[in-house]
């Protein structure tokens, strides 16, 4: 069933604009440019913290969503890998709403967390693409994703999705605390329905990406920064790179690579820089230049006005569709995907079964 593609992981980076068209039909309302949710039965305006517990990719969906969360509806967040939150007696206060994030909904790490917040009176709230799952059984609100069945073990359209059910939690939470005007929910709606259209646009570049993972597969560090949502987005970028490529990779925090990464830069170490234009780019364009100065070599994801402004000197340039920032996170999705997969073809490993990984980790 892999049709035309090479891989599985191939074909399903290629299904985003799709999927992620069909998830967000389950979460707006197009005609009203309003957000709708699943039934929820409970009083969500009472809710005065989120907790967010997941592993791996999903964790990562759920680090963009704490800035929105933050952003949007003013509500603190909480978030943890589930190995890490199940052990350390967290402070889980009446009126909390605890969000699990999972594509399989069976992690075990992740199960175990949600029957712990059950126990001690969360709410619980579950994003899975398998609705079947334990997690969804378990949930007292069910948001699934509709990225349909993901074969390869590294995750991609469920990643994509899981964001774009998260966006729309986000806005759904801040029109009910009268954070929203019905102006600004239109907009939000509206941003997250160009999605596909700029996840197409992203897809667009996948013969330059690889065209230019030669110039990565030989590597045996590489670093990815970001700022922002983006930040989770780099960590994203170097998890895929490890499991499929097997190059070690780290993401980092753009401002933090000053504090240590930086001692690792020379010219043998390509740095995957994630960058919209927008007000933290003069930030990270001076993370750039510490990085150049050490004769790395940099490879920038931005739109066009980023790249005039910052692509000289570059190693290679990657150019995105200029996107409000509220989708920048799926978009830039796209690029990271097809660079691990680019760079793990070149290296004939095999994509869709990485030695010593499992697609669902059902022990603890
Ligand atoms: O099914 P889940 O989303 O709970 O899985 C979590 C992780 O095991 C998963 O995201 C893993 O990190 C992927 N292989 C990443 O590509």
């Amino acid at each position: 069933e892999k049709g035309n593609y090479r891989h599985f992981m191939q074909k399903e980076i290629f299904e985003q604009p799709t999927v992620v068209a069909q998830t967000l039909r389950s979460y707006v309302r197009q005609l009203e440019r309003t957000v709708a949710l699943p039934q929820i039965d409970f009083d969500i305006t009472s809710i005065n913290r989120v907790t967010i517990v997941a592993c791996g990719t999903s964790f990562y969906a759920g680090m963009v969503a704490k800035y929105w969360f933050e952003m949007f509806a003013r509500v603190p967040v909480d978030i943890d890998v589930a190995s890490e939150f199940r052990y350390r007696d967290p402070v889980l206060e009446p009126g909390g709403l605890a969000l699990f994030i999972s594509q399989s909904g069976e992690t075990a790490d992740t199960l175990a967390a949600l029957r712990h917040c059950k126990e001690a009176g969360q709410t619980i709230a579950v994003v899975v693409n398998v609705p079947t799952s334990s997690m969804a059984r378990e949930a007292d609100l069910l948001l699934p994703t509709h990225a349909g069945p993901e074969i390869g073990v590294a995750s991609t359209k469920a990643f994509t999705c899981q964001l774009a059910v998260l966006a729309a939690l986000a806005a759904h939470f801040a029109v009910k605390k009268g954070r929203l005007s019905k102006d600004e929910e239109r907009a939000i709606v509206d941003h997250l329905l160009e999605a596909p259209a700029c996840l197409n646009a992203a897809l667009d570049h996948d013969d330059d990406i690889a065209q230019m993972a030669h110039l990565i597969a030989p590597a045996r560090d590489v670093l990815y920064l970001g700022r922002g949502p983006d930040y989770p987005l780099a960590m994203e970028g170097a998890l895929k790179l490890k499991e499929i490529s097997y190059i070690h990779a780290e993401g980092y925090a753009s401002g933090e690579m000053k504090h240590g990464p930086i001692a690792l830069i020379d010219d043998h170490v390509p740095v995957v820089v994630l960058a919209p234009s927008g007000p933290l780019f003069e930030k990270t364009v001076s993370n750039m230049q510490e990085v150049r100065a050490r004769g790395g070599k940099i490879v920038l994801i931005s739109d066009a006005e980023g790249i005039a402004e910052a692509g000289e000197g570059c190693m290679a340039t990657i150019e995105m569709p200029k996107v409000h920032p509220l989708i920048a996170p799926l978009v830039y999705a796209v690029p990271v995907q097809l660079l691990a997969y680019h760079v793990a073809c070149a290296k004939g490993t095999d994509v869709d079964q990485p030695r010593n990984l499992a697609k669902s980790v059902t022990v603890e």
